[in-house]
C-alpha cells in the first residue's frame, strides 16, 4: 500500500504531442482498474500540440507545469523540467512515476525521481538506434531513462534485447506491444462513431479527390539547417507533378516553419497546414496514399494503416517496418526523396509491395498489460 496510506499512487507524466498520444491509453487504463491513485502531470514541453491531445483524450492534468518558451534551448527546457518535475514530486508524493519515450521531459523527469529514489516505470523501453546523435538527443536521452528505470515496457522483441544486451535484468523487462496502437485503433473507433471528429480534413478530401495524396511531417532536431532546405526541395520537385498533392501539418519548431513555409506555402497543390488533432491526423493519414516522415510515432502508425512510409532519416529505431519492407529510410536527401516517392507514384508492383498493413508495433492491448503489471509491481494482484 500507499505512502499515503491508500491506493498506491501512481504518477503519469508527459510534455510532447507524441508522449500525450502515446501515455492517454496507459491513464485510461490505470483509471479504470480501480485499484491506483492515478495522478497526472504535464510538463508542458509542448503548448498547443500537447492541449489538442488532452482535449481529444478528455485527460485534466493534476497539475500543468506550463514550461514551453517559444525557440527553447536544450539545456534550459532540461533545467526548468527537472526544477519543477521535482517540486511537484515533492507536493504529489508517489509511489512510482510511469514515463514514455525519449523526449527531455523523460529523461529530466526520471532524473528528478531518482534523485528522490522514486522508482520509474518506462514505457516504450529499449528503442535503440546506436547513434548518439541520430536522433539527437533522443538516443541519450532514453538511455539515461533505462539506466534508472525498475520496470521496462518495450514494445518489441527488438526492444526487449537491446535492452538485454546493455544488462537490464530480464525480470524487469516486459514486452507489452506499443500503446500507440492503443491509440491508433480509438481515434479511428472515435471517427467511426462520430464522423465530424475529422471534419478539418474534410475540405482537404474534396481539393484533393483527383490526385495522389502524399502526407508530410518532418520536425526532428538533426534535420534542421540543411535537411529541412533539402525536404523542402524535394517537395518542391514532387509538387511539379499535376498527379501529386502534398498535405503538410507543419510543426512550429521555428527552425521548421520559418524554412518550409516560406519555401513550399504559394504552391497550389501543396496545402501547409496547422497542425492535426489526433483524430484528424489519422483521417487524414488514411486518405493518403504515401507517408513521408522523419517522426518516430507516424513510422509505427503507417504500417498499421497500410501505408507505404518513406523516413526520411539516416537510422531508425524501429527496423520492424523495414524488415518487413513496408517502409524506407531516405535520409534528408532530396534526390532520394524524390526518387523513392517518383518510384513509388510510378511502379505499381513497387506501391504494392509497400502498401500492405501489418502490425509489428502492437496489438491495442499494451495498456492493459502496464497496468497489469504494475498492479503487480505495486502488490495489488
Ligand atoms: C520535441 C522532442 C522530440 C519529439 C518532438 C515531438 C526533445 C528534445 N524533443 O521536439 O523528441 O520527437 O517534441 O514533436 O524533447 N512549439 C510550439 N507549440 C507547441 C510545440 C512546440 O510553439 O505546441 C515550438 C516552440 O517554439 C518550442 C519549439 O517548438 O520552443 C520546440 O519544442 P521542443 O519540445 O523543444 O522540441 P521539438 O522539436 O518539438
Ligand atoms: N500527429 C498529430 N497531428 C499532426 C502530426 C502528427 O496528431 O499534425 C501525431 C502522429 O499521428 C503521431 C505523433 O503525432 O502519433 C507523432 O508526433 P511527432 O512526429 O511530433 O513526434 P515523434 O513521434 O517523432 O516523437
Amino acid at each position: 500500500m500507499s505512502e499515503t496510506g491508500g491506493k498506491p499512487r501512481i504518477l503519469v507524466t508527459f510534455g510532447t504531442r507524441p508522449e500525450a498520444i502515446k501515455m492517454f491509453p496507459v491513464v485510461q487504463a490505470l483509471r479504470n482498474h480501480g485499484g491506483f491513485d492515478v495522478r497526472v502531470v504535464v510538463t508542458a514541453q509542448h503548448r498547443e500540440m500537447l492541449d489538442q491531445v488532452l482535449t481529444i483524450a478528455g485527460i485534466e492534468p493534476d497539475i500543468d507545469l506550463d514550461l514551453m518558451q517559444p525557440g527553447q534551448s536544450l539545456d534550459a527546457l532540461a533545467a526548468r523540467i527537472v526544477t519543477r518535475f521535482g517540486e511537484a514530486l515533492d507536493a504529489e508524493k508517489p509511489d512510482r512515476v510511469l514515463v514514455h519515450g525519449d523526449t527531455l521531459t523523460t529523461m529530466m523527469a526520471t532524473l528528478a525521481c531518482y534523485f528522490r529514489r522514486i522508482p520509474v516505470g518506462h514505457v516504450e523501453a529499449g528503442l535503440r538506434s546506436g547513434d548518439i546523435y541520430a536522433p539527437w538527443p533522443e538516443e541519450v536521452n532514453r538511455k539515461v531513462t533505462g539506466a534508472v528505470a525498475d520496470l521496462h515496457f518495450a514494445p518489441t522483441d527488438s526492444a526487449a534485447n537491446a535492452l538485454r544486451s546493455e544488462n537490464v535484468p530480464d525480470a524487469a523487462i516486459h514486452v507489452t506491444g506499443n500503446t500507440v496502437i492503443d491509440a491508433l485503433l480509438a481515434a479511428r473507433e472515435a471517427v467511426i462513431a462520430d464522423s465530424s471528429l475529422a471534419a478539418a480534413i474534410e475540405p482537404l478530401r474534396t481539393r484533393f479527390a483527383d490526385k495522389r495524396i502524399i502526407a508530410v511531417t518532418a520536425h526532428r532536431r538533426e534535420n534542421f539547417g540543411d535537411g529541412m532546405r533539402q525536404i523542402a526541395s524535394a517537395l518542391k520537385r514532387l509538387a511539379s507533378r499535376d498527379d501529386v498533392a502534398i498535405i503538410y501539418p507543419v510543426h512550429p519548431n521555428p527552425n521548421v516553419s520559418e524554412v518550409i513555409r516560406p519555401a513550399l506555402g504559394a504552391i497550389d497543390n501543396v496545402a501547409l497546414i496547422e497542425p492535426l488533432d489526433y483524430i484528424g491526423f489519422v483521417a487524414m493519414m488514411e486518405m493518403s496514399d504515401i507517408v513521408l516522415t522523419d517522426s518516430g510515432g507516424i513510422q509505427e502508425e503507417a504500417p498499421s494503416l497500410g501505408k507505404p512510409v518513406l523516413v526520411m532519416r539516416d537510422t531508425t529505431e524501429r527496423p520492424e517496418g523495414l524488415e518487413a519492407g513496408t517502409a524506407l529510410l531516405t535520409g534528408a536527401n532530396a534526390d532520394v526523396i524524390v526518387r523513392e516517392v517518383s518510384r513509388l507514384l510510378d511502379d505499381r508492383s513497387a506501391f504494392g509491395a509497400m502498401a500492405r498493413a501489418h502490425n509489428p508495433f502492437g496489438d491495442g492491448q499494451a495498456s492493459r498489460r502496464i497496468t497489469d503489471i504494475v498492479a503487480e509491481a505495486s502488490g495489488l494482484s
